[in-house]
């Protein structure tokens, strides 16, 4: 799915003055890519920017074009709600998983609020694509930092979305655990031709992604 954003501007209240942290940003990612990478110092408003594209914050100004539907089309905010929760996730950098729910229950809970079809079975099938067979009675607490990220990813992946905005995914792992989940998870979203939107401060990790940005003062700049 493409995703494009038109003059987006986003601010918020310090004290008397706004703080101006997206300032008329445009990009557009093209349908058929399948990851994209954006990099930028901390503060720079990377975190803000993937809850405006997502959906969960609106922006002061600006449109956001979902593969052929604008934002303002939704004829209510109910309706983009129904397209957001069918089409954007986000994998957060703290999980968010529930901690009186275990592993597998954590990926099924989505799926059955959607009233999705094969809940059971399709909160099994993501438990063993990201290499948690063995761990789908744990609790969050019983599981490493690792197998609770691919938790989060398992629940994400299981909705079936069409674009995926993750926020610092291996902020919290080392090296080569991270560089496993990144390279599971990329092949993930290819096999099943969705759009990751990654953000992160590691730049070897950005640039493996098909399509590059850096977010300064404001903006995104196209990275070669
Ligand atoms: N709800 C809020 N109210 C006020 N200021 C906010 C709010 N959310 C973010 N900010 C400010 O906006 C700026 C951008 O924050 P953001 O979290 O988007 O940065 P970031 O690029 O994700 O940083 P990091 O790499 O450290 O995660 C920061 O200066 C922050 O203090
Ligand atoms: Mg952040």
């Amino acid at each position: 799915m493409r995703l494009i954003a038109k003059d987006i501007n986003k601010s918020f209240m310090q004290g008397e003055n706004p703080l101006e942290v997206l300032k008329n940003l445009s990009f557009e990612i093209e349908g058929g890519t399948n990851v994209a990478s954006i990099i930028g110092k901390s503060g720079s408003g990377k975190s803000t920017l993937l809850s405006v594209l997502s959906g969960i914050m609106s922006p002061d100004k600006g449109e956001l074009v979902f593969g052929d539907r604008a934002k303002s089309s939704f004829s209510s905010d109910q309706e983009f709600e129904n397209f957001r929760k069918n089409n954007l996730g986000i994998i957060f950098q703290q999980f968010h998983l529930i901690e009186s729910l275990n592993a597998l229950e954590n990926v099924l809970l989505p799926l059955k609020i959607l009233k999705k079809d094969d809940a059971l079975k399709t909160a099994n099938k993501w438990m063993d694509q990201v290499g948690l067979s063995e761990r789908k009675k744990h609790l969050p607490y019983q599981l490493s930092g690792g197998e609770q990220q691919r938790v989060a990813i398992a629940r994400t992946m299981a909705m079936n979305l069409n674009i995926i905005f993750a926020d610092e995914p291996t902020g919290n792992l080392d090296e080569e655990t991270g560089g496993q989940l990144i390279d599971d998870l990329f092949k993930l979203v290819k096999n099943e031709n969705k759009l990751l939107i990654l953000v992160t401060h590691d730049k070897d990790l950005a640039s493996r992604a098909n399509k590059r940005f850096s977010l300064e003062q404001g903006q995104l700049k196209v990275l070669q």
